[in-house]
């Protein structure tokens, strides 16, 4: 396979942007991050970038008439930049089809809870409120609904009755760390296949990975 060249969207934190970051300059990811865009100006993820040396482009959609030219100009800079994989690294926003339809299964998003289960905004919070006793988090490839695309892996992590957002999500958010970069590593490798909703993952026919896969 020839090396990817990601494109990352994020609003935040982006200490999943980081995870992939350190795993393509460990060599772990055969990638190169061409791009960061965020729809945020003050996102600590822009700073990251900066301190790698990776170009980021700051993108509002207030700057645009409507959503549609939001993300149509978005598909715009990622395809200029030669990207084949999207990733949304805490991306708050749900994406249009301008953007999903230039990159059919070729964007992945990272979910803080086991879905189908507490989608949209706040899935840690939504689980920890629940009482749910295994939580957990999801990459999947985006389509147009909110969180419905096909699964490519999930990670579960244990939920405790006095467990708050916060200190579910810090056990969920170490998860993610591994499975994100795991999940691009193999798509890299071309060991993703989607048939319909489900995602097959080539040479594991169990289709299922326990734990620390991208140690
Ligand atoms: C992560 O927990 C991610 O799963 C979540 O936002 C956080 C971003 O953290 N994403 C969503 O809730 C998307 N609906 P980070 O900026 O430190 O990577």
């Amino acid at each position: 396979m020839s090396k990817l060249t990601l494109g990352v969207l994020a609003s935040g934190s982006g200490s999943n942007f980081q995870s992939i970051i350190d795993k393509t300059e460990s060599g772990y990811l055969d990638a190169d991050i061409a791009v960061l865009i965020s729809d945020n100006p003050k996102a600590f993820a822009l700073e990251r970038a900066r301190n790698h040396n990776i170009e980021s482009l700051v993108l509002r959609p207030k700057d645009f008439d409507n959503k549609s030219s939001y993300y149509a100009h978005i598909a715009d800079e990622l395809k200029k930049r030669g990207v084949s994989l999207v990733i949304l690294a805490g991306f708050m926003r749900v994406v249009k089809k301008e953007l999903i339809q230039e990159f059919p299964n070729k964007i992945m998003n990272i979910h803080p809870a086991l879905l189908p289960s507490f989608p949209g905004l706040h899935g840690q919070k939504q689980a920890a409120d629940y009482g749910v006793k295994i939580a957990g988090c999801t990459v999947h490839f985006v389509d147009e609904g909110v969180d419905t695309g096909p699964i490519i892996i999930q990670a579960a992590v244990p939920a405790y009755h006095d467990d708050t957002e916060e200190t579910l999500g810090e056990r969920i958010l170490k998860e993610e760390h591994k499975i994100f970069p795991y999940a691009i590593k193999l798509f890299s490798e071309g060991k993703l296949s989607v048939e319909g909703q489900k995602v097959v993952m080539l040479g594991n026919k169990n289709n299922i990975v326990l734990h620390n896969p991208a140690q």
